[in-house]
C-alpha cells in the first residue's frame, strides 16, 4: 500500500511558532498558562498539561507563572489585565494575526467604520473588533453580504480574519461597491488554510481511501475532512494512530495523509509510520 502525503499539511506557521514556544515555556521553574487550549488537539493540550502548561479560561484563574497568548491574539483588554496583575506575558500571536489586528486599528482611524469579515464569536475576530474599537471605530462584523448593515455610510474599511477565503472577501466589497461604496480593503488571509484544502481536494482525487489527522474539536480539521469525502468515499478523520482500522485500507493501492493546521508533524509521522506498516 503507498503512502502519499499531500504538499501542504499539518501544523501551519503560527500554531507551529505557538507550540514551541509553549514547550519551551514548560521547561522553566515557574510555568505557565495558556488563556483557552493552545490549539484545537486534545492530544497536545494533555501533552502540554503534563508538562506543567494548563489551559484556563481566564486571567483571573492565574495566580502565577507566565501567561501565553494564543495564536489567535487577544483583545487589548485582556492584554491590559494580565499587564496589571504583573504576570509576564509570552506572546504567541501569530505575525499574521497581529497584522490584522494592527490593520483593524488602522482602518478604525482612518475610515471610523470598519467591516470585519469573519465569525462573529471566534476569538481572533473578537480580538480584531476590540483593536478597530479602542481606535474608535464603528465595527460591524459579517461572514456574508447579507449581514452588512443597513445604511452603513462611508468610508469604511475591511479587514479580514486570517481564515477566510478570498471568495468571502470579495462578496462583501462587490456588495458595498454595489451600494456605491468604495471600500478601503486590508486584505490579512493568510493562504495556509487554502493550501490545506486545496492541496486535500487534489490527493483525494487520486487514492483510494484518505486519512485526515487532527482534533474533532478542530473547525479547520472537520472542514478538511468534508473536502476530502466529497471526492473520496473512503475518509477518515482520526486524532491518532490508535483509531485506525486495517479493514478501512483492505483493497487499496494508495492511500493518501493530510492534517488540519492544529495537527503537528509527530502526529502525522506516527499515522504515516502505522501505515507503512501495513
Ligand atoms: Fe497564522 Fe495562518 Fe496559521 S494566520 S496561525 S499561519 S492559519
Amino acid at each position: 500500500m503507498r503512502v502519499v502525503k499531500a504538499k501542504h499539511a499539518g501544523a501551519c506557521y503560527g500554531v507551529q511558532r505557538a507550540l514551541d514556544m509553549a514547550l519551551e515555556a514548560a521547561g522553566r521553574t515557574e510555568g505557565a498558562s495558556t488563556l483557552g487550549p493552545l490549539i484545537h488537539n486534545p492530544q497536545v493540550v494533555g501533552e502540554l498539561a503534563e508538562r506543567g502548561i494548563r489551559a484556563v479560561e481566564s486571567v483571573d484563574a492565574v495566580d502565577h507563572g507566565s501567561v501565553i497568548i494564543r495564536s489567535h491574539g487577544v483583545t487589548p483588554g485582556v492584554r491590559r489585565s494580565v499587564e496589571e496583575r504583573g504576570l509576564p506575558i509570552i506572546d504567541a500571536t501569530c505575525p499574521h494575526v497581529a497584522r490584522a489586528q494592527k490593520a483593524a486599528a488602522e482602518l478604525a482611524r482612518q475610515c471610523g467604520r470598519v467591516v470585519v469579515v469573519g465569525e462573529a464569536g471566534h476569538p481572533e475576530v473578537e480580538g480584531l473588533v476590540a483593536c478597530a474599537r479602542e481606535a474608535g471605530g464603528q465595527v460591524a462584523v459579517v461572514t456574508e453580504p447579507a449581514d452588512l448593515p443597513d445604511g452603513l455610510p462611508a468610508p469604511v474599511g475591511i479587514v479580514v480574519q486570517t481564515t477566510q477565503t478570498r471568495e468571502s472577501l470579495d462578496a462583501v466589497v462587490d456588495a458595498l461597491v454595489a451600494r456605491g461604496i468604495e471600500p478601503q480593503v486590508k486584505n490579512t488571509i493568510c493562504f495556509a488554510t487554502r493550501q490545506r484544502q486545496e492541496a486535500a481536494a487534489a490527493l483525494a482525487d487520486e487514492v483510494d481511501a484518505i486519512v485526515v489527522i487532527g482534533g474533532r474539536n478542530s473547525s479547520n480539521t472537520t472542514r478538511l475532512a468534508e473536502i476530502c469525502a466529497a471526492a473520496c468515499s473512503r475518509t477518515h478523520h482520526v486524532e491518532a494512530p490508535d483509531e485506525l482500522d486495517p479493514a478501512w485500507f483492505e483493497g487499496c493501492e494508495s492511500v493518501g495523509v493530510t492534517a488540519g493546521a492544529s495537527t503537528p508533524e509527530a502526529q502525522i509521522a506516527a499515522v504515516v509510520d502505522r501505515l507503512e506498516a501495513w
